[in-house]
């Protein structure tokens, strides 16, 4: 095989080629359990499939004896016993078919059951997740509102440990997808819909929305970063931290160009005024990987891009546009670089 098949062949096998996203590379318990049931789908349906397909090839190659006229005179004679024999089988291939059938919507039901809410044990971390068009609203809940955490487009979870999603929705409907720690959860406005599950690898984990919601559907993505617990618990005391004061003069430039223009309409960044919640929390902007919910990496060049035209990136996106000259953009953007 020549170098550009392997590599085509790979991809396919690999799920496009993003094994960061995949739901047959499972990273949890609820995960390996829908991969299970979906190659025992794969195999056992791809075996009916290949065993129809040879019942149906077979009679073509079956050798015929006799001329034309000598087999129109048989088959007349033998058409009672075969019709017979057909009707027979019919009726043989209709119930296996129907018992198949009953055979594996008991095993997707007891799978759905088995991954579902409703045992969810009690040393859970609650995780709300808030759909929006289009970015992810993440709170880390706690019985201390000292140690809520309010983030979005990135979310830390700590392995070994089972993790609660409170989901729902601002605007339309939304589905949080994680492939390889989950299946797909709709987010619904006004309703919350709970699920959980745990993680044993750690790793980086690509989401996706799956629900059509709206033009920029397509980047609507999350990232979810599985990490030991002291890895988790330094991250989360990190987050807990307002953001810093400005120690000199250009970031605190940066910072009152944030707070003078319309970003302080609909972001948060905890330390300051800044308090909204229409649009992503900043507070600790520059942890995360990305930018506009998966769909830019986080660098100061993509950041300056997508301040100074986020139509041209994300059109019909919410955010608004703010005419900034270059001396006001280039301190808010070392600002905002200092937001870690
Ligand atoms: Cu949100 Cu699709």
């Amino acid at each position: 095989m020549n170098r550009a098949a392997t590599i085509a062949l790979a991809l396919i096998l690999s799920g496009c080629g993003v094994s960061h996203q995949s739901a047959v590379d499972a990273a949890g318990r609820q995960a390996g359990e829908i991969e299970e049931l979906f190659w025992f789908f794969i195999v056992l349906l791809g075996a009916i499939f290949l065993i129809v397909i040879a019942l149906m090839l077979g009679p073509l190659f079956k050798r015929r004896h006799g001329t034309e006229q000598e087999r129109l005179e048989q088959t007349h004679t033998q058409s009672d016993q075969t019709e017979r024999k057909l009707t027979h089988r019919v009726g043989w291939a209709t119930g296996v078919t129907v018992l198949i059938l009953l055979g594996l919507i008991v095993l997707s039901v007891s799978t759905g059951k088995s991954i579902s809410g409703d045992n969810r044990p009690a040393n859970a971390l609650t995780v709300e997740i808030v759909g929006n068009q289009w970015w992810w609203y993440i709170r880390y809940l706690n019985d201390d509102p000292s140690r809520i955490v309010v983030t979005a487009n990135e979310m830390h979870i700590p392995i070994g440990r089972p993790i609660v999603i409170r989901g729902t929705s601002h605007d339309v409907i939304h589905s949080f997808w994680v492939p390889n720690l989950h299946g797909k959860r709709d987010l619904i406005p006004s309703h919350t819909t709970t699920e959980w599950f745990q993680v044993d690898r750690p790793g980086r984990y690509r989401g996706q929305c799956a629900e059509f919601c709206g033009f920029q559907h397509a980047h609507m993505a999350l990232w979810v970063v599985a990490e030991t617990p002291a890895k988790f618990n330094s991250w989360m005391d990190r987050q807990l931290q307002p953001a810093p004061t400005p120690s000199d003069v250009v970031k605190q430039r940066g910072q009152r160009v944030f707070l003078d223009h319309a970003c302080v309409l609909c972001h948060a960044i905890r330390g300051t005024t800044a308090a909204a919640e229409q649009a992503p929390d900043l507070t600790h902007l520059a942890s995360r990987s990305t930018i506009a919910a998966g769909t830019l990496p986080n660098t100061r060049g993509n950041l300056a891009g997508w301040i100074a035209d986020p139509q041209n990136i994300k059109p019909g996106n919410h955010m608004a546009t703010v005419a900034l000259s270059g001396e006001d953009m280039q301190p808010l953007l070392t600002y905002l670089e200092s937001l870690e």
